[in-house]
């Protein structure tokens, strides 16, 4: 078995998807900025440039060169402080980090990423955002200045993962012949504290309580969990560039035509 590093590993998905490698067999190299005593070793603030290489740096020193996996959990929703700390973690906490641990992933056999996303990023306000472009682009200082000016998190919440997806499926058809492979797993609503304080939200619960996916429920971390297990397993061999959707059936529900 293998090591795979988790960022966002002391609550929700994250800490479910360490809960679930681990169990597997897999050693967990845990990441989060809050502490916790099962699978983070490493404490960082992935919203800054410093917090990133600062994480890189520690999980190379961890890992000892066996890295065989990563998954992008830590992120932030539209309860954050402020619309451009969304962009900076749900963004550039992701691409810097898998930039940074690329070379580790390649000395490893069947070596693969998963971002986790959402099903945000189909909403229609996020596309044609210039944030997106400016994420796309590399251009952290610029992007925060638009989500700052904007001031509205649902957009930087649904530009940012617009444009990780992106960025992911270029990065997949880019590093595919390296035998790198790089998945996202696009969650609808799912039971965490991050999904509770939107519910609690003024500007905001009435909205995320009635956007209620065809099953009728919830998801549990575990099934997302789940989902990311298959990714980064060798069962999982010929998936890359993917968008798999674990919503109950919410994307369905709303773009039935688009796939
Ligand atoms: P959560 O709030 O339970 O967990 C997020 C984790 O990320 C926390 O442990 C937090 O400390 C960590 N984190 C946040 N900012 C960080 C930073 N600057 N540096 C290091 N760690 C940081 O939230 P949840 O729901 O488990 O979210 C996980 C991912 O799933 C996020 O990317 C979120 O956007 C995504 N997602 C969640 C959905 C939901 O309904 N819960 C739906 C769709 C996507």
């Amino acid at each position: 078995m293998s090591v795979i590093a988790v960022t966002g590993s002391a609550s929700g998905i994250g800490a479910a998807v360490c809960e679930f490698l681990a169990n597997q067999g897999h050693t967990i190299i845990g990441i989060d900025r809050q502490t916790d005593e099962k699978f983070t070793q490493v404490s960082a603030d992935l919203s800054s440039p410093q917090g990133r290489v600062a994480a890189i740096e520690h999980v190379k020193a961890l890992a000892k060169g066996q890295l065989s996996g990563l998954v992008c959990c830590a992120g932030v929703g539209v309860t954050a402080p402020d619309a451009a700390l969304i962009t900076s973690v749900n963004f550039f906490g992701v691409t810097e980090l898998v930039e940074g641990l690329k070379s580790d992933l390649y000395q490893n056999d069947n070596p693969a990423v998963v971002v986790i996303g959402s099903v945000a990023a189909t909403a229609q306000l996020a596309g044609p955002h210039a944030m997106v472009d400016t994420m796309l682009g590399g251009d952290e200082t610029q992007t925060r200045q638009l989500a700052q000016s904007a001031n509205a998190p649902q957009i930087s919440y649904a530009a940012s993962k617009y444009a990780v997806t992106c960025w992911a499926r270029q990065q997949a058809a880019a590093e595919g012949n390296k035998g790198l492979r790089i998945n996202v797993v696009a969650p609808g609503a799912v039971e965490t504290p991050l999904h509770q304080a939107s519910k609690e939200d003024p500007r905001f619960g009435e909205a995320v309580k009635k956007f209620v996916a065809p099953v009728g429920r919830a998801g549990q971390p575990a099934e997302i969990a789940a989902t990311v297990g298959f990714l980064i397993s060798e069962q999982a061999s010929f998936v890359t560039g993917s968008v798999l959707f674990v919503d109950g059936g919410m994307d369905a529900m709303v773009r039935a035509k688009y796939f």
